[in-house]
């Protein structure tokens, strides 16, 4: 399958995460393209005054994973801005994935992925389980292929 990975990332865990998963579906023969949303401005949890330098346009993706980090207990304003950009999302399965460093899935993970699958499903993607991924400093390694092994199968089932 041609797959596409968006992302917003600001230390670079979720980057990591994606390159781990982009790795994992090639091993099983999907073609796989990384797009790390880029920006201009200040951004920070609440800000709106920044733009998106590179908003990737999907055409002939069958799956879609879109990853961001939670900040301030919702999802990243620069996906959440991404999205807006949307097209129709139909035909294409998806999956949202989140990384935070609270523990607890209260502490913005349930919010944010909510918040991701609601732009999703409006733009008629076939919004798969997301994922919310906890970890206080690194995603360990163990943690990024279990993830990408979860994520590999639900997009197969
Ligand atoms: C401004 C800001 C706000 C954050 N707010 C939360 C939060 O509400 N809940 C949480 O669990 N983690 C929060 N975090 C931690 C990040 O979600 C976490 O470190 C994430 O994995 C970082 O991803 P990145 O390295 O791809 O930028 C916040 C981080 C930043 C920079």
């Amino acid at each position: 399958m041609k797959v596409a990975i968006i992302l917003h990332t600001q230390s670079g865990r979720t980057s990591e995460l994606a390159r781990k998963i982009a790795e994992v579906f090639r091993n099983a023969s999907h073609e796989v393209d990384i797009y790390m949303l880029r920006t201009v401005g200040n951004v920070t949890p609440r800000s709106t005054k920044f733009e998106i330098k590179n908003s990737p346009v999907l055409t002939d993706e069958d799956w879609v994973i879109f990853a961001a980090p939670v900040w301030a207990f919702k999802a990243s304003p620069v996906i959440m801005k991404y999205f807006a950009t949307l097209k129709n999302l139909k035909g294409k399965k998806v999956m949202n994935i989140v990384t935070k460093s609270l523990p607890f899935d209260w502490t913005g993970g349930t919010q944010a992925l909510a918040s991701m699958n609601s732009e999703t499903e409006t733009s008629n993607g076939d919004t798969l389980q997301g994922i919310i991924v906890q970890s206080y400093i690194k995603i360990s390694a163990d943690k990024q292929t279990e993830v990408a092994n979860k994520a590999l199968k639900a997009f197969i089932e």
